[in-house]
């Protein structure tokens, strides 16, 4: 019998404008000063503004931090610390994509444990307690408002510290839609297929047990169902709310199970080339469905039947591809490149990206070990 343990300690609020409700919230948790952290792009485009006002309305003395850039750094990480020193929050407030909400769990560790964040890679136990997070996605993708993972590359070595703390999962989640009405297509359709591969990975895992897949089923219907909506109306509030549902289902999902070959296979993407990571894992998802399919079938077709109902083959092995043609269909009517080609990758790198698909952690916990062979075969038919 499998063992699990599940850690579920937080909030998670849909509102659709929901800066009144996020202020009230934070009084209730008795918090008079707030870390606002986001960033310049989130700021330009004015989205922390109601939030900031509403904070200020309810009495609650608010500082900004605005300096998180994509794929935070520990400098990013560091200089947040200042300003919270400074300060003296009794609560955060991160209103952002992955990144921010990262840059925030990062800020709270180093604020009430010290050190550097490369003192926390990995998995961590215990420690000194942390202030209330809230947290706001303004994407629907990482889902990092609910999960104990925070991503932060080293400023001088550019390495990733990868830090997993149960302790980090902000305390609440705001699903508010208006926050990502305008966020432009090839975001709004990367973070989809983030979260898509989320679902996926997750439901297969190594890790994965019956908590996993009921929240990853789900997800990936939501996806199914929302993406082709929001990128063909960006500005209709319930399919972005369903969508961020999706992300955050996905997000609890990936924490209770980890995630898989995909991602491994991004990665090795993104550090080449640096294709966007939603879009790395989209291109692989269908290849390792395929690849995956001999070992996990049975769940595939699980996922084959809910999301393609009547359509999906009585024969399992039929449904499994009839699943990854639709995921792959899916995507690429959205705009996703149909090849490695169109992102400019050249055969003859194949051998450097399998080695590097190799080293990652994420392939441990895919179902299926793959062979350098394997990974060669799987890449070459993606070109
Ligand atoms: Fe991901």
């Amino acid at each position: 019998m499998d063992t699990f343990d599940l850690q579920m300690n937080f909030r998670v609020v849909l509102k659709n404008q929901a800066q009144e409700s996020t202020a009230e919230l934070l009084g209730q948790m008795g918090a008079q000063r707030v870390l606002l952290v986001t960033d310049a792009g989130i700021q330009g485009a004015g989205l922390d503004r109601a939030y900031h006002q509403a904070l200020t309305a309810k009495g609650i003395e608010t500082a900004v931090f605005n300096e998180v850039e994509p794929n935070p750094t520990t400098a990013n990480v560091e200089a947040g610390l200042a300003v919270a020193r400074e300060f003296g929050p009794q609560a955060f407030l991160g209103i952002g994509g992955g990144s921010v909400l990262d840059c925030a769990k990062g800020i709270n560790i180093l604020l009430n444990r010290g050190g550097k964040m490369a003192d926390y890679a990995g998995p961590q136990q215990g420690g000194a307690a942390l202030l209330p997070l809230v947290a706001a996605p303004t994407t629907a993708g990482t889902g990092s408002e609910v999960s104990p993972f925070l991503l932060i590359s080293d400023s001088e070595t550019h390495a990733k510290i990868v830090c997993k703390d149960w302790q980090a999962i902000p305390k609440v989640a705001i699903l508010d839609p208006s926050l990502s009405l305008t966020l432009p297509p090839m975001s709004t359709l990367f973070a989809g297929l983030d979260a898509l591969v989320h679902g996926f990975e997750s439901y297969v895992a190594k890790g994965s047990q019956p908590y996993t897949q009921a929240l990853a089923l789900k997800s990936i219907g939501l996806v199914h169902q929302n993406l082709p909506k929001v990128m063909a109306e960006p500005s209709g509030v319930e399919a972005r709310g369903n969508m961020l549902i999706a992300s955050n289902l996905a997000g609890m999902a990936f924490a209770l199970s980890y995630l898989g070959l995909s991602h491994s296979l991004a990665n090795a993407l993104t550090k080449m080339k640096g294709t966007p990571h939603g879009l790395a894992v989209g291109m692989m998802l269908s290849s390792v469905i395929r690849f995956n399919a001999p070992v996990c079938g049975a769940d595939y077709e699980h996922i084959a039947r809910y999301v393609l109902d009547e359509a999906c083959p009585a024969d399992r092995q039929e449904a499994c591809l009839a699943l990854a043609e639709a995921v792959e269909r899916m995507a690429r009517s959205l705009g996703m490149p149909a090849s490695l080609s169109e992102l400019d990758f050249q055969k003859s790198q194949i051998p450097a990206l399998v080695e590097e698909a190799l080293r990652q952690a994420t392939i441990q916990f895919n179902p299926r070990m793959p062979t350098a062979q394997e990974l060669t075969t799987l890449l070459e038919a993606c070109f």
